[in-house]
């Protein structure tokens, strides 16, 4: 996830952005595009998921693609932005506008997927867009985490795996403690370091 947010001044020029690209039909400027995390959520999400997926903020649907004609398995994407399902769609996924896990029943996935929004962003600097949802993890970087590791154990099917990345940025450890205190243990799957941040992709298995 590159973090270009000192390039923008605040909300108006991504308003401007995001309403040019809707006027033209344009999705990309709403939805996050595959970047160096999404590679390494497909990569680990093609060594380790099983059965029915999904993916938890799918942005531009292509992790899930990967997985679906990857591994031959069922793949559900869904995201709060509707252009993201949309587009998702579009690729051959079945997109599902969605509030975290909020409209699924319990134990429906083996695997759950998610590459969440991790920056840790000022609340004087949120500019409130669709990839303001994408990027911003809220002050601490884990505000999307918590309610999602607190509810993620519903969804899973007995035997089933949750692949969650997490960033150095975020807080390694603190992500760590909050995937304990969910009931599961830890296992990294794959890992990579880049100039400013290190990326790991956890597995996470009930204890
Ligand atoms: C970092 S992007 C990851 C996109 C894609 N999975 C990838 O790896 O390329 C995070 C995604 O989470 C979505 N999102 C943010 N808040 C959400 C929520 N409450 N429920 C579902 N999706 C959410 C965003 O719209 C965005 O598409």
């Amino acid at each position: 996830m590159t973090d270009d947010r000192d390039d923008h001044d605040g909300r108006g020029d991504h308003d401007r952005d995001a309403g040019l690209a809707e006027r033209r039909g344009l999705d990309e400027a709403v939805v996050y595009q595959p970047a160096e995390d999404s590679g390494l959520l497909a990569e680990a999400a093609l060594e380790a998921a099983h059965g029915r997926v999904l993916e938890v903020g799918t942005g531009s649907g292509w992790v899930a693609q990967q997985i679906a004609e990857g591994r031959g398995l069922d793949a559900v994407g869904s995201d709060l932005n509707p252009h993201a399902a949309r587009e998702a769609n579009e690729r051959g996924v079945e997109g599902v506008v969605a509030d975290l896990l909020t409209p699924f029943r319990a134990d429906a996935f083996d695997t759950v997927c998610f590459n969440p929004p991790y920056l840790p962003t000022d609340p004087d600097n949120e500019w409130d867009d669709w990839m303001e949802h994408a990027l911003s993890g809220g002050e601490s970087g884990r505000e999307l985490i918590e309610p999602f590791l607190d509810d993620v154990g519903r969804v899973l099917a007995p035997g089933g795996v949750v692949l969650l990345l997490v960033s150095s940025l975020t807080g390694y450890d603190e992500v760590l403690a909050l995937v304990e205190d969910a009931g599961f243990a830890a296992e990294p799957v794959v890992e990579e370091s880049f100039p400013f941040e290190t990326l790991t992709v956890l597995a996470l298995r009930r204890e």
